[in-house]
């Protein structure tokens, strides 16, 4: 799937050599919307990322409510440039992407590690993901809010999740957050849960945004968007 925010663009390519947070770090690891760099120190990262939705997540909607199961702000520095999303598509009447002037944030959280093979963590995640599996694109925000309530209250009810609380709270934090910010999905699968090194586990990047991800995969809104196209939405993220 081709990246939302092109790292090599010639604006982010500049931003990166310019910034003097960003300026020699190394590229350590990408997904559709985010980059993430060496950061200040050995046990830090820093966020290169356009999306919005989950830089508010972390920098403001958990506030200071509990951390274990995701990942520690360590500073925020606001939007540090802009990148145009959707330049490089080939329009066709099947595909036409709006451009939008994205925000990029930048933003230092913890360093994370990969989830090590045939592990309980490993197990975990990968049950998680094939329970979210099951969730239904809506073609609303509230509507998908109440989905995302009613998954996480069905894997409430699986024997793997018992005895763990606090991911099941922290499920239903990214869950309540489907209902208070208009524009955002949820993202869970295996690349985007992390973990700490004593092995706490971490929804590294849990949510992401509705409105820059439609811009870029189908025409319109949100709301202009068919049963249909959230299929195909829906298939191309657990892809
Ligand atoms: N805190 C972190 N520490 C170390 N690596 C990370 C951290 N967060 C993300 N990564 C790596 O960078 C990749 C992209 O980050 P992610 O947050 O998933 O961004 P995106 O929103 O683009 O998917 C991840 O798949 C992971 O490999
Ligand atoms: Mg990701």
């Amino acid at each position: 799937m081709s990246k939302l925010f092109v790292l090599n663009d010639p604006a982010v390519r500049e931003l990166r050599e310019s910034h003097p947070l960003l300026k020699n770090k190394a590229l350590i690891g990408t997904g559709q919307f985010s980059g993430v760099f060496e950061g200040s120190r050995p046990d830090t990262v820093y966020k290169l990322s356009i999306d919005r939705a989950s830089y508010i997540f972390h920098t403001s909607y958990l506030g200071k409510s509990d951390r274990t199961h995701f990942t520690k702000v360590i500073q925020d520095h606001g939007i540090v440039g802009r990148f145009k999303t959707s330049k490089n598509v080939v329009r066709t009447k099947l595909s036409n992407p709006r451009e939008l002037d994205a925000p990029i944030y930048l933003y230092e959280v913890e360093k994370l590690h990969k989830i090590p093979v045939k592990t309980e963590n490993k197990l975990l995640s990968m049950r998680i993901t094939k329970d979210w599996r099951t969730f239904d694109f809506a073609s609303d925000q509230q509507e998908l809010f109440h989905r995302a309530l009613d998954v996480s209250t069905q894997i409430q009810e699986r024997p793997y999740m018992q005895g763990q609380d606090s991911v099941l709270e922290a499920l239903l934090s990214i869950s309540y957050f489907l209902g208070e910010y208009s524009d955002a999905f949820v993202d869970i699968h295996g690349a985007n849960m992390m973990q700490r090194a004593n092995g706490d586990f971490v929804f590294s990047d849990p949510i992401g945004d509705l409105f820059i991800y439609n811009s870029h995969y189908t025409f319109g809104s949100v709301n202009e968007i068919t049963p249909e196209m959230f299929e195909s939405i829906k298939s191309s993220l657990i892809g």
